[in-house]
């Protein structure tokens, strides 16, 4: 079992009267590697703040082992930050930054051979041995970086918190950044808690993931609890690709979208309950018209390299499909989706709000009905997700 290390219970933070953080709850454990992850303004430095000690929640507890330190100042607590822009001291060199810290520390007073030791360790853990006098202004951005990381750690916090600490960097760097950053965690055995409002970062990093929206958290799972079973459509389209549809839940393992039956996984809701139904745009295969669950026109393709994004539009409903196949825009084709390419959601406020990819092209495109007979499959054994009274 995990260790839990911080807590924060009911933390709401408002400033002059306008709320911006609504009633948190979140637990922290030990060594583990947490992402809060939601859009600009969304309270991600706000929650950091508060773990660090540079604000005070207007109510609510923070909790460090169980022992209340909403009154702790930031020095005392056991905890370091990386900032965005790291704040490097550019009169110093590498070692010199990387020492400050320890060379603060009064009680006790440490040596210069700790000290010397500690940093030299401290590059070695971010790559960087050999650089202790280069001066920082000499120095890449990701190297940059890296001093700031060995600057945080270097004091042996027991959680490091790192606010959007990649934000400067190009993809690349960003790439092999991440990688590191998970392998410093993993190699020093404290706990990380970060903050991105890159989802791809996040699902890639974190055991955790705590989506966060209008200071409010969404949702808490792990990257593929929230990857695939997204709480309400705002997780499901802040996480990667989705097409939302209204649905209607007739029994466990039956849901109704554009007025068809379609077997699904989901169970739990009430009898004819609304949905939101979530079909990522990779659960799509395209069939031959025929056999299509749905049929559709495609309006836009784009090439992404690895597949096409494709726009398909469907009695008006406009959904973005992910193949390796090329299809020809105005080609008419058929869609299946199997029983696992649905998630079904609770309504939420969200509802509506996400999901649909209408305005990726705007002109309106009659459809046909599909031609696909799922009794003509029965019988032939192929019973796909398509569902018949
Ligand atoms: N000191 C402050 N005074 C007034 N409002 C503030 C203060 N600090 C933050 N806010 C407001 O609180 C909200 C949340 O801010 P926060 O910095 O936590 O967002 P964020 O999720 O980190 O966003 P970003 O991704 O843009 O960094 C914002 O609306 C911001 O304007
Ligand atoms: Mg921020």
């Amino acid at each position: 079992m995990a260790k839990e290390l911080i807590r924060l219970v009911n933390c709401s933070m408002a400033f002059d009267g306008e709320v911006v953080l609504d009633n948190i709850n979140i637990y922290f454990n030990d060594k583990k590697f947490l992402t809060l992850l939601g859009p600009s303004g969304c309270g991600k430095t706000t929650t950091l703040r508060i773990i660090g000690g540079f604000l005070k929640p207007t109510s609510g507890d923070v909790l460090f082992d169980g022992v209340r330190i909403n009154d702790v100042p930031p020095h005392r607590r056991r905890v370091n930050t990386v900032f965005q822009k790291y704040a490097l001291f550019p009169h110093l060199d590498v070692f010199e930054n990387i020492a400050f810290g320890l060379r603060l520390q009064k009680k006790p007073k440490l040596a210069e051979a700790e000290i010397k030791e500690r940093v030299l360790e401290m590059l070695e853990v971010v790559n960087l041995k050999g650089f202790e006098h280069r001066q920082v202004s000499s120095l890449s951005g990701g190297q940059q970086q890296r001093v700031a990381i060995a600057r945080a750690l270097v004091n042996r916090p027991e959680v490091l918190l790192l606010d959007e600490p990649l934000g400067a960097l190009d993809m690349r760097l960003r790439k092999d950044m991440q990688n590191e950053l998970k392998r410093i965690q993993q190699a020093m055995g404290i706990t990380f808690i970060y903050v991105t409002h890159d989802q791809e970062e996040a699902l890639s990093m974190s055991d955790t993931v705590v989506v966060m929206n209008e200071g409010k958290i969404q949702q808490i799972g792990t990257p593929e609890d929230i990857y695939n079973e997204p709480k309400n459509a705002f997780v499901a389209d802040f996480i990667g690709e989705s097409n939302i549809v209204d649905g209607i839940m007739h029994e466990d393992g039956v849901v109704e979208i554009f007025g068809r039956k379609f077997k699904c996984l989901d169970s739990g809701f009430d009898p004819m309950e609304p949905v939101d139904v979530v079909i990522r745009p990779e659960d799509v295969d395209i069939v031959p018209l025929k056999e299509g669950m749905l049929t559709g026109l495609v309006t836009n393709v784009t090439f992404k390299g690895v597949h096409y994004d494709i726009i398909v539009d469907f009695k008006g409903f406009k959904w973005l499909i992910q193949t390796t196949d090329f299809c020809p825009v105005d080609s008419k084709i058929g869609i299946k989706i199997d029983p696992d390419g649905f998630h079904v959601m609770k309504k939420s406020k969200y509802s509506g709000m996400f999901g649909d990819y209408s305005s990726y092209s705007d002109e309106y495109d009659e459809i046909s009905d599909s031609e696909y007979d799922p009794e003509a499959e029965e019988e032939d054994g192929q019973g796909g997700g398509y569902y018949e009274d």
